[in-house]
Protein backbone atom coordinates (compact mmCIF):
# COMPACT_ATOMS: atom_id res chain seq x y z
CA UNK A 1 0.00 0.00 0.00
CA UNK A 2 1.53 3.20 -1.30
CA UNK A 3 1.45 6.49 1.10
CA UNK A 4 -0.96 7.84 -2.56
CA UNK A 5 -3.12 5.00 -2.05
CA UNK A 6 -3.37 5.43 1.84
CA UNK A 7 -4.17 9.19 1.33
CA UNK A 8 -7.06 8.71 -1.39
CA UNK A 9 -8.54 5.72 0.73
CA UNK A 10 -9.18 8.41 3.72
CA UNK A 11 -10.72 10.81 1.44
CA UNK A 12 -13.40 7.89 0.10
CA UNK A 13 -16.69 8.52 0.92
CA UNK A 14 -18.03 4.34 1.58
CA UNK A 15 -14.82 4.81 3.30
CA UNK A 16 -15.44 7.33 6.08
CA UNK A 17 -19.05 5.95 6.26
CA UNK A 18 -18.52 2.55 6.89
CA UNK A 19 -15.76 3.75 9.70
CA UNK A 20 -18.94 5.91 11.22
CA UNK A 21 -21.54 3.44 10.93
CA UNK A 22 -18.88 0.58 11.98
CA UNK A 23 -19.02 -1.49 9.29
CA UNK A 24 -15.47 -4.12 8.98
CA UNK A 25 -15.44 -3.19 5.40
CA UNK A 26 -16.44 -0.02 2.21
CA UNK A 27 -17.55 -3.41 0.75
CA UNK A 28 -20.20 -3.95 2.85
CA UNK A 29 -22.30 -0.77 0.85
CA UNK A 30 -21.82 -2.57 -2.26
CA UNK A 31 -23.96 -5.89 -0.87
CA UNK A 32 -26.54 -3.35 1.16
CA UNK A 33 -27.21 -1.05 -2.35
CA UNK A 34 -27.65 -4.65 -4.75
CA UNK A 35 -29.87 -6.10 -1.89
CA UNK A 36 -31.81 -3.16 -0.88
CA UNK A 37 -32.59 -3.22 -5.20
CA UNK A 38 -33.13 -6.69 -5.89
CA UNK A 39 -34.26 -7.80 -2.65
CA UNK A 40 -32.70 -11.44 -2.77
CA UNK A 41 -31.75 -11.48 0.72
CA UNK A 42 -34.73 -11.96 3.34
CA UNK A 43 -35.81 -11.74 7.09
CA UNK A 44 -35.10 -15.59 8.25
CA UNK A 45 -32.53 -16.35 5.60
CA UNK A 46 -30.03 -18.32 5.83
CA UNK A 47 -27.06 -16.83 3.99
CA UNK A 48 -23.41 -18.43 3.08
CA UNK A 49 -20.56 -15.84 2.37
CA UNK A 50 -17.47 -16.77 0.55
CA UNK A 51 -13.95 -15.25 1.03
CA UNK A 52 -16.09 -12.92 3.65
CA UNK A 53 -12.81 -11.51 5.87
CA UNK A 54 -12.68 -9.09 7.84
CA UNK A 55 -16.37 -9.48 7.89
CA UNK A 56 -18.20 -6.15 6.15
CA UNK A 57 -20.80 -8.46 3.94
CA UNK A 58 -21.61 -10.37 7.41
CA UNK A 59 -22.48 -7.35 9.41
CA UNK A 60 -24.73 -6.26 6.34
CA UNK A 61 -26.47 -9.99 5.98
CA UNK A 62 -27.03 -10.07 9.75
CA UNK A 63 -28.74 -6.84 9.43
CA UNK A 64 -30.88 -7.91 6.64
CA UNK A 65 -31.46 -11.53 7.42
CA UNK A 66 -32.64 -10.35 11.51
CA UNK A 67 -32.13 -12.12 14.65
CA UNK A 68 -33.73 -15.17 12.87
CA UNK A 69 -32.05 -15.64 9.98
CA UNK A 70 -28.23 -17.24 9.96
CA UNK A 71 -25.04 -16.34 8.24
CA UNK A 72 -22.43 -18.21 8.07
CA UNK A 73 -18.67 -16.78 6.94
CA UNK A 74 -15.99 -18.57 5.08
CA UNK A 75 -12.22 -17.26 4.32
CA UNK A 76 -8.75 -18.63 4.14
CA UNK A 77 -7.91 -15.49 6.83
CA UNK A 78 -9.55 -16.02 10.22
CA UNK A 79 -12.47 -13.57 11.31
CA UNK A 80 -12.31 -11.21 14.12
CA UNK A 81 -16.05 -12.82 16.02
CA UNK A 82 -19.26 -11.08 15.34
CA UNK A 83 -21.39 -10.27 18.96
CA UNK A 84 -24.22 -11.57 17.64
CA UNK A 85 -24.54 -15.45 17.85
CA UNK A 86 -26.38 -16.21 14.69
CA UNK A 87 -23.47 -15.20 13.09
CA UNK A 88 -20.69 -17.88 12.74
CA UNK A 89 -16.93 -18.16 10.86
CA UNK A 90 -14.93 -20.93 9.61
CA UNK A 91 -11.32 -21.08 8.09
CA UNK A 92 -11.64 -22.69 4.89
CA UNK A 93 -11.02 -22.67 1.24
CA UNK A 94 -13.10 -22.05 -1.43
CA UNK A 95 -11.05 -24.20 -3.86
CA UNK A 96 -11.60 -27.04 -1.14
CA UNK A 97 -13.54 -30.26 -2.30
CA UNK A 98 -14.70 -30.54 0.97
CA UNK A 99 -15.74 -27.72 1.94
CA UNK A 100 -19.62 -28.12 0.84
CA UNK A 101 -19.72 -31.29 3.34
CA UNK A 102 -18.41 -28.43 6.00
CA UNK A 103 -20.62 -26.00 5.52
CA UNK A 104 -23.39 -28.07 5.63
CA UNK A 105 -22.70 -29.73 8.57
CA UNK A 106 -22.51 -26.08 9.99
CA UNK A 107 -26.20 -25.39 8.45
CA UNK A 108 -29.42 -25.59 9.81
CA UNK A 109 -30.77 -26.72 6.49
CA UNK A 110 -29.57 -25.76 2.68
CA UNK A 111 -28.77 -22.27 2.24
CA UNK A 112 -31.02 -19.55 0.86
CA UNK A 113 -28.34 -17.29 -0.26
CA UNK A 114 -24.84 -17.42 -1.48
CA UNK A 115 -22.55 -14.65 -1.65
CA UNK A 116 -18.90 -14.39 -2.98
CA UNK A 117 -16.89 -11.50 -2.90
CA UNK A 118 -13.74 -13.87 -2.80
CA UNK A 119 -10.47 -11.91 -4.60
CA UNK A 120 -7.11 -13.38 -5.51
CA UNK A 121 -3.63 -12.20 -4.60
CA UNK A 122 -3.87 -8.92 -7.36
CA UNK A 123 -0.38 -9.48 -9.79
CA UNK A 124 -1.22 -6.10 -11.51
CA UNK A 125 -1.22 -7.81 -14.46
CA UNK A 126 -5.06 -7.72 -16.11
CA UNK A 127 -5.27 -11.47 -17.79
CA UNK A 128 -3.99 -12.86 -14.89
CA UNK A 129 -5.68 -11.48 -12.07
CA UNK A 130 -9.19 -12.03 -14.26
CA UNK A 131 -8.34 -15.54 -14.71
CA UNK A 132 -7.67 -16.03 -11.16
CA UNK A 133 -11.01 -14.08 -10.25
CA UNK A 134 -13.18 -16.27 -12.85
CA UNK A 135 -11.67 -19.41 -10.89
CA UNK A 136 -12.64 -18.14 -7.93
CA UNK A 137 -15.96 -17.62 -8.89
CA UNK A 138 -16.38 -20.97 -10.68
CA UNK A 139 -15.32 -22.73 -7.42
CA UNK A 140 -17.88 -20.46 -5.66
CA UNK A 141 -20.65 -21.26 -8.70
CA UNK A 142 -20.01 -25.21 -7.95
CA UNK A 143 -20.07 -24.98 -4.33
CA UNK A 144 -23.11 -22.97 -4.65
CA UNK A 145 -24.95 -25.69 -6.88
CA UNK A 146 -24.33 -28.20 -3.68
CA UNK A 147 -25.42 -25.71 -0.71
CA UNK A 148 -28.19 -23.51 -2.32
CA UNK A 149 -31.92 -24.28 -1.47
CA UNK A 150 -33.24 -24.73 -4.65
CA UNK A 151 -34.73 -21.71 -5.87
CA UNK A 152 -32.20 -20.12 -3.89
CA UNK A 153 -29.89 -16.82 -4.93
CA UNK A 154 -26.44 -16.15 -5.72
CA UNK A 155 -24.18 -13.10 -6.12
CA UNK A 156 -20.83 -13.24 -6.88
CA UNK A 157 -18.08 -10.50 -7.90
CA UNK A 158 -16.43 -10.94 -10.79
CA UNK A 159 -13.70 -9.22 -13.24
CA UNK A 160 -14.47 -8.14 -16.07
CA UNK A 161 -12.29 -9.83 -18.95
CA UNK A 162 -12.58 -12.41 -22.10
CA UNK A 163 -13.57 -15.47 -19.67
CA UNK A 164 -16.74 -13.68 -18.51
CA UNK A 165 -18.68 -14.19 -20.90
CA UNK A 166 -18.77 -17.81 -20.46
CA UNK A 167 -19.05 -17.53 -16.94
CA UNK A 168 -22.46 -15.54 -17.21
CA UNK A 169 -23.44 -18.12 -19.86
CA UNK A 170 -22.90 -20.79 -17.13
CA UNK A 171 -24.95 -19.02 -14.41
CA UNK A 172 -27.81 -18.91 -17.11
CA UNK A 173 -27.91 -22.25 -17.14
CA UNK A 174 -28.00 -22.89 -13.83
CA UNK A 175 -30.54 -19.79 -12.83
CA UNK A 176 -34.13 -18.59 -13.94
CA UNK A 177 -32.87 -14.80 -14.22
CA UNK A 178 -29.13 -13.37 -14.01
CA UNK A 179 -28.55 -9.69 -13.80
CA UNK A 180 -25.38 -7.94 -13.82
CA UNK A 181 -24.97 -4.90 -11.21
CA UNK A 182 -22.25 -2.27 -10.75
CA UNK A 183 -23.69 -0.59 -7.28
CA UNK A 184 -22.49 2.66 -6.62
CA UNK A 185 -20.46 1.53 -3.70
CA UNK A 186 -18.12 -0.20 -6.38
CA UNK A 187 -15.26 2.13 -7.66
CA UNK A 188 -16.02 3.22 -11.60
CA UNK A 189 -12.76 2.55 -12.29
CA UNK A 190 -12.23 -0.95 -10.69
CA UNK A 191 -13.12 -4.03 -13.58
CA UNK A 192 -15.28 -5.45 -10.48
CA UNK A 193 -19.11 -6.30 -11.41
CA UNK A 194 -21.52 -8.55 -9.61
CA UNK A 195 -23.79 -10.95 -10.92
CA UNK A 196 -26.88 -12.44 -9.07
CA UNK A 197 -28.53 -15.42 -10.10
CA UNK A 198 -32.21 -15.47 -9.08
CA UNK A 199 -33.84 -18.88 -8.17
CA UNK A 200 -31.38 -21.70 -8.94
CA UNK A 201 -33.10 -24.09 -11.24
CA UNK A 202 -32.40 -27.19 -9.57
C1 LIG B 1 -12.38 -8.29 -0.87
S1 LIG B 1 -12.11 -9.40 0.46
C2 LIG B 1 -13.75 -9.69 1.05
C3 LIG B 1 -14.34 -8.50 1.79
C4 LIG B 1 -15.64 -8.82 2.49
N1 LIG B 1 -16.73 -9.02 1.55
C5 LIG B 1 -16.03 -7.74 3.44
O1 LIG B 1 -17.00 -7.03 3.19
O2 LIG B 1 -15.38 -7.60 4.49
C6 LIG B 1 -11.72 -10.90 -0.37
C7 LIG B 1 -11.45 -12.08 0.52
O3 LIG B 1 -11.38 -13.27 -0.28
C8 LIG B 1 -10.59 -14.18 0.45
N2 LIG B 1 -10.19 -15.31 -0.39
C9 LIG B 1 -9.37 -15.30 -1.48
N3 LIG B 1 -9.21 -16.55 -1.96
C10 LIG B 1 -9.95 -17.38 -1.17
C11 LIG B 1 -10.17 -18.80 -1.17
N4 LIG B 1 -9.61 -19.59 -2.07
N5 LIG B 1 -10.97 -19.30 -0.20
C12 LIG B 1 -11.54 -18.48 0.73
N6 LIG B 1 -11.36 -17.14 0.76
C13 LIG B 1 -10.57 -16.60 -0.17
C14 LIG B 1 -9.42 -13.33 0.93
O4 LIG B 1 -8.76 -13.96 2.01
C15 LIG B 1 -10.12 -12.02 1.30
O5 LIG B 1 -10.38 -11.95 2.68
Amino acid sequence: MTKAWLEKRKRDYYYQKAKKEKYRSRAAYKLLQAASKYKFIRKGDIVVDLGSAPGGWLQASRKLVGAKGFVLGVDLKPIDPLPEENVQTLIGDITDKKLAKKIMELLPRKADVVLCDASPNISGVWEVDHARQIDLATHALRLAERILKRKGNFFVKVFQGDMLNDYIKEMKRLFYTVRLIKPQASRAESSEIFLLGIELNG
